[in-house]
């Protein structure tokens, strides 16, 4: 079965710990965090003073999405604020050094590692790190926004990875322009957990919204 990781950026800040209440009871298990330092992404979002605050309401998984310039900085304070599972951009990183260093810090902490890609990245290039992560965040739009459009050419990296899979050793999420249709081509291609924002949240009823994308 898909795991469900509704996207908060999508979500009424000023009532968070209801909205937060409302996906939890309409069956979702994760929750999506996307971080935005205004430097990696054109956009600033939340750190991590909400998700300590939030992380005292709710034991919901906490899935954070990292899209900041030097992710290494910041790992401690991600991990005393609550994540369950830091996800760290390929395109963040200068040499495979650096990125291998942050695995293992990630790692160290006892919290799940991931490495997300935009949808300009082969994702070859990140095949080599398969077996030291914990899951692969296929970006299905441009990172930075919510609501944008489905690029439908990221499926084949999903079909891809899902072919290397052994003993499920790592999970594959996609993000970006989730919605019925769309979580339905993911699932065909292999996909693990869906990120959901503007799908969900934007709905009158997150759960009939998180049901119809199971
Ligand atoms: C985009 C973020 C996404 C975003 C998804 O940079 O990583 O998680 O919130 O939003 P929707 O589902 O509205 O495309
Ligand atoms: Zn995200």
């Amino acid at each position: 079965m898909v795991i469900i990781s509704p996207s908060i950026l999508a979500s009424d800040f000023a009532n968070l710990e209801n909205e937060i209440k409302n996906v939890k009871n309409g069956g979702a298990e994760w929750l999506h965090l996307d971080v935005m330092d205004g430097h990696f992404v054109p956009n600033i979002s939340f750190g991590v003073p909400i998700i300590n605050s939030i992380r005292k309401k709710t034991d919901l998984f906490f899935d954070v999405h990292l899209m900041i310039s030097r992710p290494d900085k910041y790992i401690e304070n991600f991990v005393k604020a609550g994540a369950n599972s830091i996800t760290v951009h390929f395109e963040s990183f200068k040499t495979k050094k650096s990125l291998l260093d942050t695995i293992k810090l990630i790692k160290s902490y006892n919290v799940k590692c991931g490495i997300a890609i935009n949808p300009s990245t082969d994702v070859n290039s990140i095949i080599s790190y398969l077996n030291l992560i914990d899951m692969v965040l296929i970006m299905s739009v441009n990172p930075g926004f919510g609501g944008q459009s489905f690029i439908y050419e990221v499926l084949s990296k999903v079909s891809l990875l899902n072919s290397l899979k052994k003993d499920k050793e790592f999970l594959i999420e996609i993000d970006g322009g989730i919605n019925k249709d769309t979580a339905s081509l993911a699932k065909e291609s292999g996909v693990d957990v869906l990120v959901a924002g503007s799908y969900i949240f934007k709905s009158p009823d997150y759960k009939i919204a998180i049901d119809s994308l199971k």
